[in-house]
């Protein structure tokens, strides 16, 4: 199969929105960006194009996928029941990075919830996924858009390095804002629960509920939910996460580079403003602050696979408002972890 890519940034916006709406009704699978990362889509009433996506990324069928809307009334289709704090919600977050978990409905297949009772729901609030979810008419399921295992994309380029050739096509949206996949926050439990931190913070959602707001811990075994429990993010290099202060992490990388780089190719990630600090490394540089090293850091994974670095070390970054997604994503990438 050839994949079409689908510019958006030109005249002929209007024309491939419409054509990647009719693919998804005609039962093929078309990755679209959203703010967070790009995602792939599948018409969410369609359970073979649904267990296309499983196939194609090579996904385990028992993580369960996150339904994407256009407006909030096709939330009451989708769910049982609304609970209030999720009109609180809505009214704050949505559209935007929150992913909210919900009671399902009878329309929902059990191929996109994996066969819980439950279901992940979210708004995306990038202009090109609500066109495109406005034109299809119907919900989207829709997971990124990476082969499973692997960074998620945050550039079309990205899709087409895992999906080229096994998906009908991709809308071009140009980088993802955000870089990092939404907060998921359960609202089936007793207490709401965050199960994937994200751009919507801990912080963010514990002022708007008037609530204290627990954040799941990786678990193996039963995990509150199911795409905890497998590695994530992983580029083909090994990642050393070194936390602590910033001129400590210094002399660490200083370091590990020396006792290392004899047998491997050695990189860094790190703020901008270290980088000059290892003129004869192959760096990547994470930007200013912890909101634009969320952006960077799959782009950064990438980048270093594709530069065959073998080690990557990578600074880490307090944990929280957006550190605690940075270092959530981070960490699962992570074959090692130093605190100096
Ligand atoms: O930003 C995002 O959320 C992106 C864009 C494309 O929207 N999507 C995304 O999807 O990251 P995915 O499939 O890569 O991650 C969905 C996560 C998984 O960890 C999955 O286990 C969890 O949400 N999830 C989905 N449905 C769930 C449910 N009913 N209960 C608990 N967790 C659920
Ligand atoms: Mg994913």
């Amino acid at each position: 199969m050839k994949t079409r890519i689908l510019k958006t940034k030109d005249r002929n916006r209007r024309r491939n929105i419409k054509a990647a709406a009719r693919l998804l009704r005609k039962g093929e699978l078309v990755a679209f960006p959203t703010e967070t990362v790009y995602g792939l889509g599948a018409n969410v009433f369609d359970p073979r194009a649904v267990r296309k996506i499983f196939r194609v990324k090579g996904r385990p069928a028992d993580n369960p996928l996150i339904v994407h809307v256009w407006s909030i009334d096709q939330v009451h289709f989708l769910a049982r029941s609304l609970p209030v704090m999720f009109g609180v919600l809505a009214a704050r977050f949505m559209p935007g990075p929150l992913t909210v978990v919900l009671r399902k409905s009878e329309a929902v297949s059990k191929e996109v919830s994996s066969g819980l009772s439950t279901i992940a729901i979210r708004q995306p609030d990038h202009p090109v996924a609500r066109a495109l979810l406005k034109e299809a008419g119907v919900p989207i399921a829709a997971p990124s858009a990476n082969l499973s295992g692997k960074p998620s994309p945050t550039k079309a380029a990205h899709v087409l390095e895992d999906l080229d050739g096994k998906i009908a096509a991709v809308l071009d949206g140009g980088p993802c804002r955000i870089g990092v996949e939404s907060t998921v926050l359960d609202l089936t439990r007793r207490r709401p629960m965050i199960l994937r931190p994200g751009a919507v913070t801990q912080e963010e959602l514990e002022e708007v509920l008037e609530t204290r707001i627990a954040v799941a811990r990786n678990r193996r075994v039963r995990p509150p939910s199911p795409g905890m429990k497998y590695a994530h993010y992983a580029p083909k290099a090994e990642v050393i996460v070194v936390e602590g202060k910033k001129g400590e992490i210094v002399s660490a990388f200083r370091h590990l580079h020396r006792t290392m780089k004899r047998s491997r190719i050695v990189g860094v990630m790190a703020e901008e403003s270290l980088l000059r600090l290892f003129p004869s490394v192959p760096t990547f540089s994470l930007g200013r602050d912890v909101v634009s090293a969320a952006r960077n850091l799959f782009e950064g994974f990438r980048a270093m696979d594709r530069r065959n670095v073998n080690v990557i070390l990578c600074q880490g970054f307090p944990e929280e408002q957006m550190g605690l997604a940075l270092m959530n994503r981070m960490r699962k990438a992570a074959t090692r972890r130093l605190r100096v």
